[in-house]
């Protein structure tokens, strides 16, 4: 399903708002780069190759509105994610000629988004199958379905290919400190998809792969730097930790456009810091110093595979 389009009653990219779900169906039309770049920062949409295409979309507004500089903005708004940047620039170098051809290369974008996920997922499904005996018991964290990712997914189409497939047996879902994407998005479009899943707490989960509760744990990516380091959710380092130590199948599947040629190892990274508030919430005191990295690094070295369209990369 598209859940980031253009409009042509606009010019304006209309998006579900991923900060009302599972409780509300909200659809935002942004007309301006402002209002695309609040989106963006404040995960109205979010998700690496999502954020790739909102980008192309956003530069593509930003050529029908005369402002073709403005797309930088769009660009920048989050710094981890390879295919934001990429979204952008690709259409980018349509703008020279004129609104129409830069829609048509936002589009593009899009439509390839899809063809992408179903090769990745496919090949990652069938490697799960290879890796583990009978159906599988797959375990993730965030969201990397349809609404972080385009139609198909990532990792979380990886794992609805095997329920199509009669091959999987339940999926815990790592709710995700501390937005929440496991526990509001992952377990909507599991629910949606009739898979079978429980939902935990984030410290819960090294804990059911060394309770020998996972047979295949499979996540998404932001960036993967040139050696295999992959940076992903806060979260997935100690769940590729506790897998490496329980000799569980540890995947990563995600575009090939997220293998970023240059950042040479996770070194290099930049991990987004984000507010303090999205921590603090209610639950503590008001003025509490707050440490909140949206992402952690994982070493190559604990990694099975990376999984692309492209690639089996073990
Ligand atoms: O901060 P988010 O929600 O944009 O985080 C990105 C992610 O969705 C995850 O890190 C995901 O596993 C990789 S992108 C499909």
């Amino acid at each position: 399903m598209e859940f980031v389009d253009w409009s042509d009653d606009g010019p304006a990219v209309v998006l579900l708002d991923q900060r009302a779900l599972p409780h509300e169906t909200v659809w935002l039309t942004l007309r301006t780069i402002d209002e695309v770049v609040d989106a963006i920062r404040s995960l109205a949409v979010r998700g690496a190759p999502s954020l790739g295409i909102v980008g192309a979309y956003g530069a593509a507004l930003a050529c029908a509105l005369g402002t073709p500089e403005a797309a930088e903005l769009v660009a920048i708004a989050r710094p981890t994610a390879v295919p934001l940047s990429l979204g952008v620039r690709r259409v980018l170098t349509r703008a020279d000629d004129g609104p129409a051809a830069a829609l048509e290369e936002a589009r593009a974008v899009a439509t390839e988004a899809a063809v992408v996920n179903a090769r990745a997922t496919e090949r990652a499904a069938d490697l799960v199958q290879d890796l583990c005996d009978g159906p599988v018991r797959a375990l993730t964290v965030c969201n990397t379905g349809d609404l972080a990712c385009g139609p198909g997914g990532s990792a979380l189409g990886a794992i609805l290919r095997l329920h199509d497939r009669g091959a999987l047996t339940e999926v815990l879902a790592c709710e995700t400190r501390p937005l929440l994407q496991g526990a509001r998005l992952t377990v909507w479009e599991l629910a949606r998809a009739g898979a079978p899943h429980r939902l935990c707490v984030d410290s819960a989960g090294p804990a059911a792969i060394a309770s020998g509760l996972v047979d295949a744990v499979l996540v998404g990516a932001d960036r993967i730097a040139a050696n295999g380091d992959t940076a992903n959710k806060i979260g997935t380092y100690s769940l590729a930790c506790a897998a490496a130590r329980s000799g569980v199948p540890f995947l990563v599947v995600a575009p090939e456009e997220t293998i970023d040629p240059g950042t040479a190892t996770g070194a290099d990274i930049v991990v987004e810091e984000r507010g303090a508030e999205e921590v603090r919430g209610t639950t503590t005191l008001a003025d509490t110093p707050v440490y909140n990295p949206a992402f952690d690094v994982t070493p190559f070295d604990l990694i099975t595979a990376v999984v692309t369209e492209k690639q089996v990369w073990r």
